[in-house]
């Protein structure tokens, strides 16, 4: 089981403060038998320049595996980046460096508007012209702004995976619509989303249990297929 979105690294973005609460939430991954972790800190390319992430992430990384390789049982974590949309991404060359460790797969968040037709042509781009793997980032997140069908269509057709967050299923004012966009995608991957040990603790298992029930087992033996492919790229 892979965890393929977290803020699991210590003082680098929005998620985990320090050391000791990645390791608790480390702790809670392998309770739920999560067994490959993708480290997905922020990246927001308005502010912050891509060398200047890569450095800070290799150095929370480190300092994170110096307490945590004394556990007997690791999960292997590998280290990939949240890189949020801006205009022209897909003519930006250093783009490939914020893939998923060993993999020419991207996860992207998407801007939380209307999906436009140039965000469209920025995302052809990565995949067609820079021979990427896009992952959009928990998708459901972003069907509430979308009153205009277009763009959401044309980027789902341009052969993205979609990632959803198990949490969208442990809500009960949301799933019914998360479910309905499960149902409408071949196959997902999954993501805890995951930022701290209280508001948004890591909840995959969970997660999966309600996929399992209201889409089938089936659906998760594929989400897990999916999630090797993706690694297996490595
Ligand atoms: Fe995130």
């Amino acid at each position: 089981m892979v965890d393929f979105h977290t803020h699991i690294l210590p003082g680098i973005d929005d998620g985990s403060q320090d050391v000791g609460m990645s390791l608790e939430m480390l702790a809670a991954e392998k309770d739920q038998r999560v067994d490959k972790i993708i480290a997905t800190p922020h990246f927001y390319a308005k502010q912050d320049s891509i060398q200047k992430f890569l450095d800070r992430r290799q150095e929370s990384y480190e300092k994170l595996m110096r307490s945590y390789s004394r556990e007997t049982e690791q999960i292997p974590i590998l280290l990939g980046a949240e890189v949020y949309y801006f205009e022209g991404m897909g003519n930006a060359s250093m783009i490939p460096k914020l893939c998923i460790e060993g993999t020419q797969t991207l996860l992207l968040e998407m801007p939380f508007r209307q999906w436009t037709s140039s965000m469209y042509e920025d995302v052809k781009k990565l995949v067609q012209t820079q021979h990427l793997t896009v992952i959009l980032a928990h998708l459901e997140r972003f069907q509430p702004f979308q009153r205009d069908l277009d763009n959401w269509n044309r980027i789902l057709k341009l052969g993205v995976l979609v990632q959803m967050n198990a949490g969208v299923f442990l809500n009960w004012k949301k799933r019914r619509q998360a479910v309905k966009l499960l149902k409408n995608v071949d196959t997902i991957l999954m993501g805890s989303d995951c930022h701290n040990m209280d508001t948004r603790k890591p909840n995959l298992a969970a997660g999966r249990e309600v996929i399992a029930s209201k889409a089938g087992s089936e659906y998760i033996t594929k989400s897990d297929e999916l999630a090797e492919e993706v690694l297996n790229e490595r």
